[in-house]
C-alpha cells in the first residue's frame, strides 16, 4: 500500500466551479500557504456522466493534470454522494423514502436509495471509471469513496432488501417472531412478505421510533450493512483497477446510524470531518478524534474542518485567532497524520458560500484566516518526519458500542433525555480531564492490553460480551459501569432474573428497581466520609451481593440503599455506579479507580490538554491550551525542545489561550 512521506495539508478543492484562469491563481496561493495536497472531484457526477449513455472527464483530466503537475498529493473523490438530475427524472427509485412515507424528487445530496439496483449499478461503474483513468497516477494518495455517507431510506426496494437480510439473519419466522416478541400487541408474522420496514405508517412510535426496538435496531443494524455495501462495491471497483492506493471515505465522528468499527473493516485508512460548534466541548472532539483512532487502532486522517466558520449552525461564530491551530493540533495530537479542510476555496454561490475557506470572497492572500493557514502549512512540514514515525498509547479503554448506542435511543423508557454519546462523554470527560490517554474501543476488542475498561451504559449485552469482561476483571482489570447496563440482549428482549443480568455476577449487585428523575429533580449520593454529591436523571435501587457499598443515596424512600459500589472479583474489581452522579462525585470515585490500578497520570493536575505520540526512539507531547486563562507548563518540561519555536523550555514558561507547544523528548 502507498504511504504519504508528508502530512497532507490542504482539503477540498473544487475548480470545477471556476473559471480556468482562478486555477492559476489558486496554484500560486496554495503555495503561499504551504499546501501540498487537495480533495477534488466530491460532487461531479452530473459533469462526469451527462447523460446515462455518456461520461465526460475531461475537466477532470485536466484538474488531475495541474495538480500532479504540481506535485500535490492528490485525495481523489468518486462523485457518487449526489444524484445527477436525469437519474432521478428516468429513475425515480433511485431517489429514498423518509420515515414519514414520503418518496423524495431530485435534489439535496446524500439521496440515493442503498438497495437501488441503479444506484448501485451507476456508482460503482463511475467509481471503476475513474480508478481505470487515474488508477496509476502516483500523485493520487488516496480514494475517497463517496462523502459523508448516511441517512436511512424506506423505500420499497430496502424494505425487499431487509427480508432477505432478516431471513439470513433469522432463517425462520419463528426466531424472528422471538427476537422481536411479535406476541406483544399480537404482531405475529406469519410470512416473510407481511415484514414492513419501520416507519410512520406502519410501527412508528415518536419521532424515529417503533413500538418494536428489536425491529428498529434490525433495520439500523440492516441499513449500516447496506449502505457499506455501498462502500465495498466502490472499493471493488477501484481496486480492479488500482491496488495500491488507499481507500477511504469520510466518517462523521459518533454519527448514529453508521456502525463505523464494522465499517473500518473495510476502509484502509479512518477519515472524518471535525465540526465542533462554538460551544462544543473540547473534550468532545477529543473523544471523536479518539474513536476515530480507535477505529482501526491506528493513525487516521482529518479529512474536512473548517478554517473559520460553518454556514449550516445557527449561529456561526468565527474561529477566534489561534483557534484553528490549536484545533489542529489537537487533531494530530489524538491521532491524526492529515490537516484537511472544507474548503480551499470560499464558492460563489449556494447554500455553503457563508463557509469558511483558506481563500475567502476576496480572493487575496491578505487575511486572517489564509496568514493562519500559512503558518500551520510552514510548522506542519518541519513537523511531519517526527509525527509521522509517532502513534498513541493508553492504559484506559472506554467502550463504544453502536448498536447500544441504537438500543438506548430507540428503546421506549425510563428517560427521554438519556443519551449515549453524552453519557460515555461524562466518563471520557474525566479521563481527558486528568490528562489520562484512552483507546476507544469496540465490544470485541482485546481487553487484556488495559488497566482500566470503562463500559457505562452497558443496556445491551450480547452473547460472548460478559465473558470478555469477566476475564479482563478475573485476570486484575479494573472495569467501570453502571445504571442501565446488562438489561437487554441482542434483540433487546430483557435478560429475566434481575437487572444487570449477566454483568450480575461480576457487579456482586442486584437492581431491582430504576427510577427516573425529571430534569428539575435531584438526589445526592453520600460517601462513607460523608461528603455529598448530587446526583440525578436516573437511580437504580440495588441490593449488595458481595460488593462494597462506596456511597449511599442521600434522600427518598431508597434514602440510605448503595448508589456505587465496588466489587472484588478475581484479581480485578468492578465499580458499579448506579446514577448520574454531578462531575466531582464521579471524579471522586473515578480517582479512585485511577489510583488502585495504578494508571500513569503525571499531568492530572494540569489544566492544559497534554497528549503523547511516541515511537520507539522518542515522545512528542502536544500541550495545548484551550482555556481563557494563562497557565503553566509543568515543570518536567523545562530543559527540552519545543519543536515549534526551535526553543528550549524554560521554568516559568505559561501559555496563554490556543497556545501549543510539541515537546520533543527521546527515549
Ligand atoms: C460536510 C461535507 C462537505 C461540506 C461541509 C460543510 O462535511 O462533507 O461537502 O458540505 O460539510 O461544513
Ligand atoms: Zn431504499
Amino acid at each position: 500500500m502507498k504511504k504519504w512521506e508528508r502530512i497532507l495539508f490542504g482539503g477540498d478543492y473544487n475548480p470545477n466551479q471556476w473559471p480556468r484562469e482562478i486555477w492559476k491563481e489558486d496554484m500560486r496561493l496554495f503555495k503561499k500557504a504551504g499546501i501540498n495536497s487537495a480533495t477534488v472531484n466530491v460532487f461531479s457526477w452530473a459533469k462526469l456522466q451527462p447523460s446515462e449513455e455518456i461520461y465526460d472527464f475531461s475537466e477532470l483530466d485536466a484538474i488531475i493534470e495541474m495538480l500532479s503537475r504540481e506535485n500535490y498529493d492528490i485525495v481523489l473523490a468518486t462523485s457518487t454522494a449526489a444524484l445527477p438530475a436525469w437519474m432521478v427524472k428516468r429513475y425515480p427509485e433511485v431517489a429514498r423514502t423518509d420515515f414519514n412515507g414520503i418518496h423524495h424528487k431530485f435534489g439535496e445530496r446524500h439521496n440515493a436509495c442503498p438497495n437501488s439496483p441503479i444506484y448501485q449499478k451507476y456508482s460503482r461503474a463511475l467509481a471503476g471509471k475513474l480508478a481505470e483513468r487515474y488508477g496509476n497516477n502516483s500523485h493520487i494518495s488516496c480514494w475517497h469513496v463517496n462523502n459523508e455517507y448516511g441517512g436511512i431510506c424506506y423505500c420499497e426496494n430496502c424494505e425487499k432488501a431487509f427480508r432477505v437480510w432478516l431471513r439470513k439473519k433469522y432463517k425462520t419466522l419463528e426466531a424472528l417472531n422471538k427476537a422481536w416478541n411479535t406476541e406483544f400487541w399480537g404482531h405475529t408474522i406469519y410470512d416473510w412478505d407481511e415484514i414492513v420496514v419501520p416507519n410512520a405508517l406502519g410501527d412508528g412510535f415518536g419521532d424515529d421510533k417503533t413500538a418494536f426496538a428489536g425491529l428498529s435496531i434490525d433495520y439500523c443494524r440492516f441499513n449500516s450493512d447496506s449502505i457499506l455495501e455501498n462502500f465495498k462495491a466502490e472499493r471493488d471497483a477501484i481496486r480492479e483497477f488500482d491496488k495500491e492506493t488507499p481507500i477511504t471515505t469520510n466518517l462523521m465522528g459518533t454519527y448514529k446510524q453508521l456502525d463505523y468499527f464494522k465499517w473500518a473493516k473495510e476502509m484502509d485508512v479512518v477519515s472524518w470531518d471535525n465540526y465542533p460548534a462554538n460551544d462544543t466541548l473540547w473534550s468532545l472532539t477529543a473523544m471523536r478524534n479518539d474513536l476515530m483512532r480507535g477505529l482501526k487502532g491506528k493513525p487516521f486522517m482529518l479529512m474536512e474542518q473548517t478554517p473559520s466558520q460553518q454556514n449550516w449552525k445557527p449561529y456561526n461564530s468565527l474561529k477566534r485567532p489561534g483557534q484553528m491551530r490549536a484545533q489542529s493540533y489537537q487533531t494530530l495530537a489524538h491521532g491524526s497524520n492529515t490537516i484537511q479542510f472544507f474548503q480551499l476555496r470560499r464558492s460563489i454561490g449556494g447554500c455553503e458560500k457563508f463557509h469558511g475557506a483558506v481563500i475567502a470572497h476576496a480572493g487575496t492572500e491578505n487575511t486572517r484566516v489564509f496568514r493562519e493557514t500559512a503558518q500551520l502549512g510552514k510548522e506542519l512540514q518541519l513537523l511531519s518526519p517526527y509525527v509521522l514515525k509517532t502513534v498513541n498509547q493508553a492504559q484506559v479503554g472506554v467502550l463504544f458500542d453502536w448498536e447500544n448506542y441504537w438500543a438506548i435511543e430507540y428503546t421506549s423508557g425510563p428517560h427521554k433525555d438519556l443519551r449515549y454519546v453524552d453519557q460515555i462523554h461524562s466518563y471520557y470527560e474525566y479521563f481527558y480531564d486528568r490528562n489520562i490517554s484512552v483507546d476507544m474501543i469496540p465490544a470485541d476488542a482485546d481487553f487484556s492490553r488495559y488497566k482500566i475498561i470503562a463500559a457505562p451504559l452497558l443496556y445491551m449485552v450480547r452473547e460472548g460480551m460478559a465473558p470478555a469482561l469477566e476475564k479482563f476483571v478475573r485476570e486484575g482489570g479494573i472495569l467501570l459501569t453502571g445504571f442501565m447496563s446488562g438489561i437487554v440482549d441482542q434483540s433487546d428482549n430483557v435478560h429475566l432474573g434481575g437487572y444487570p443480568g449477566p454483568l450480575r455476577k461480576l457487579a456482586g449487585v442486584w437492581v431491582e428497581e430504576i427510577d427516573a428523575l425529571a430534569p428539575d429533580q435531584a438526589n445526592t449520593i453520600v460517601f462513607e466520609d460523608g461528603c455529598e454529591s448530587s446526583c440525578g436523571m436516573l437511580c437504580d435501587i440495588m441490593h449488595l451481593e458481595g460488593a462494597q457499598c462506596l456511597a449511599r443515596y442521600g434522600s427518598d424512600f431508597y434514602k440510605d440503599t448503595p448508589a456505587v459500589t465496588k466489587n472484588k472479583y478475581g484479581k480485578g474489581y468492578v465499580y458499579y455506579i448506579g446514577t448520574v452522579p454531578e462531575k466531582s462525585g464521579l471524579y471522586r470515585i473515578l480517582d479512585q479507580a485511577v489510583s488502585e490500578a495504578s494508571v500513569e497520570a503525571p499531568f492530572r493536575d494540569s489544566l492544559l490538554e497534554i497528549t503523547c505520540r511516541k515511537s520507539e526512539k522518542e515522545e512528542l507531547w502536544f500541550l495545548i491550551n484551550f482555556r481563557p486563562e494563562p497557565q503553566p507548563l509543568p515543570e518536567c518540561f523545562a530543559g527540552k525542545e519545543d519543536l515549534l519555536s526551535g526553543k528550549t523550555v524554560l521554568i516559568g514558561d505559561t501559555l496563554s489561550q490556543y497556545e501549543v507547544r510539541i515537546i520533543r523528548s527521546p527515549l
